[in-house]
């Protein structure tokens, strides 16, 4: 049940996502939030929570076999900078774009919510809160689009 809440929660906050944040003044447009890349514990701290998912990822059985086969240290490299980017921090992603990178693996929406549910767990274990874990998501939640194809 909680994990339908989170589901649910997602795309909500994903649509909500575009109201809100809008600064009128020129200074106030060149800031850079950084209270989700620290409450992460920045690079290190999602590189842990991201070394985390894997563990829980790699034990659910809704999608352990997507990643069998796999380069999971380089998986795992890139959603670090991913995620780092993502949440402002000085990284960039330079893997391959989510289209690309999914097209013809056949995933599912129940494996996308799998793959968020280890992320929550992995947050969760590493003591970021409710609210930063969102910011997160929020940003995640749209890529759905090009990773589902079912
Ligand atoms: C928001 C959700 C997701 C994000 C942000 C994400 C991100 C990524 C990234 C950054 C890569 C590496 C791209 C590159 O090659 O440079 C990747 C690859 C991959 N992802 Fe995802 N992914 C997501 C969802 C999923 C889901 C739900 C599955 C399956 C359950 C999945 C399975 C894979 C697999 C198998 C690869 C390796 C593909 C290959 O080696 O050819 N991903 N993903």
């Amino acid at each position: 049940m909680r994990n339908l809440f989170l589901v649910l929660a997602l795309f909500s906050i994903a649509a909500c996502s575009t109201g809100g944040s809008q600064s009128t003044q020129a200074d106030q447009s060149t800031q850079v939030d950084l209270a989700a890349y620290k409450a992460f514990g920045e690079k290190a701290g999602i590189k842990k929570i991201v070394d985390d998912m894997f563990v829980v990822i790699l034990k659910d059985p809704r999608i352990k076999t997507f990643f069998a086969e796999t380069d999971n240290e380089y998986i795992k490299q890139q959603l670090t900078d991913q995620f780092c980017d993502q949440l402002n921090g000085p990284c960039e992603y330079t893997g391959v774009d989510m289209k690309s990178s999914h097209v013809g693996l056949n995933i599912g929406r129940q494996h996308f919510n799998a793959l968020v549910e280890a992320l929550r767990i992995s947050m969760d274990q590493n003591n970021v809160p409710f609210r930063m874990q969102n910011q997160l998501l929020v940003k995640l939640a749209p890529m759905h689009k090009d990773i589902i194809e079912e």
